[in-house]
């Protein structure tokens, strides 16, 4: 298959070019590319050097089979569209397309029949919504979900490189601020992205539409409290979700144990450097909420992995199956 990454050199675009050799995804051509500032950069699939080079519009008048974007949301809104014109698909990462009624948001596990022999452009989601809709989704085929009340705790890799470098400056006595409104060492800052209207933040925003697209739930009732935490990688949430069905627990600890891209964890939880490489979404401590109506956990997933370059891949998959090129 031929295949170009937009954004190769970011934390995900790395970590989507280390997924597709993972995934064993055969690849007979594999262009990579990022802004002037990292053309010429050298980047390694198993022993191949592959040379980054700078986007241009022509760059994308190329025919690839997929083209996965992880550039932000501007280079997506303006290279996105033309890669979608001669590439057979584009998965973008960014939040662009999410909100547009016509663009899947897809998480594989959960509504994967969105992607078959689909063309044009499909939105990956936002790297908090994936780990928790994922257990959610099984619940609420079990119980009919109601309402989430969510507080994350969310690791700096989830602002990019920059935000690494941020942290370990701060770590080594800089007191820059860097990517973040306050000092991030040794703190937490309850602000991910610009503050809406409503008093919510982008990131919060993002939680609540996204839960509703992808679980096909549109009333579902989503209140999230959005943290960021001086964690290198790794992303933690303390939901409660709330159910119209009475809940058993025992049985949902099971469905949990049996489903796709889970970790159930019954006597022991996971922290974010517990992780490692791990592609999957951890729930622990679950017990009921306030009622039998209600269930609270813990969950735990790589944000550059699970949250990102992983569920791209496994997207890419899915669709080439349905293509009949794998
Ligand atoms: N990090 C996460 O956990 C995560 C999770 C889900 C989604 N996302 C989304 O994924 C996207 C990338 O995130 P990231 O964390 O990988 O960010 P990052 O580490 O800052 O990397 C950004 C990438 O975009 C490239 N880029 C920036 N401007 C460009 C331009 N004008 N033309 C071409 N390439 C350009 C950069 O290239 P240079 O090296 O040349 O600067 C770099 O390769 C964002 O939309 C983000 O919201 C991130």
């Amino acid at each position: 298959m031929k295949i170009a990454i937009v954004g190769a050199t970011g934390e995900v675009g790395r970590m989507m070019l280390t997924c597709l050799d993972e995934f064993n995804v055969p690849m007979t051509t594999i262009d990579l590319y990022a802004s002037e500032r990292s053309a010429g950069t050298v980047l390694y699939l198993g022993d191949r050097a592959l040379t980054v080079q700078k986007l241009e519009e022509d760059s994308l008048s190329r025919s690839y089979d997929y083209v996965l974007f992880s550039a932000g949301a501007g280079v997506a809104l303006h290279y996105a569209p033309i890669a979608a014109q001669n590439s057979r698909l584009v998965i973008d990462n960014s939040s662009a397309f999410r909100k547009e009624k016509d663009i899947p948001l897809v998480v594989p596990e959960i509504n994967g029949n969105l992607i078959d022999h689909y063309h044009g452009i499909i939105a990956n989601p936002n790297c908090a919504t994936i780990q928790m809709v994922l257990p959610l989704s099984i619940l609420d085929h079990l119980y009919a979900l109601q309402k989430i009340v969510v507080s994350t705790y969310q690791s700096v890799s989830g602002s990019g490189h920059k935000g690494i470098e941020t942290l370990l400056a701060q770590r080594n006595g800089r007191q820059d601020l860097g990517v973040y409104p306050e000092l991030i060492d040794l703190n937490v800052i309850p602000q991910i992205g610009a503050f809406l209207d409503n008093g919510y933040s982008q990131e919060e925003d993002k939680l609540i539409f996204e839960s509703q697209k992808i679980l096909n739930l549109p009333d579902l009732k989503v209140c999230p409290t959005t943290v960021r935490v001086p964690v290198l990688y790794g992303h933690s949430e303390s939901i409660y979700a709330e159910f119209d069905k009475t809940v058993n627990l025992e049985e949902a600890a099971k469905a949990l144990k049996n489903a796709e891209s889970i970790v159930y964890e019954e006597h022991t939880y996971m922290t974010p450097r517990g992780l490692n490489s791990s592609n999957d979404s951890f729930v622990c401590r679950l017990r009921y909420g306030v009622d039998n109506h209600s269930l609270c956990f813990w969950n735990v997933a790589n944000n550059v992995r699970l949250g990102a370059a992983t569920n791209a891949v496994k997207i890419l998959i899915r669709h080439a199956r349905s293509e009949g090129l794998l």
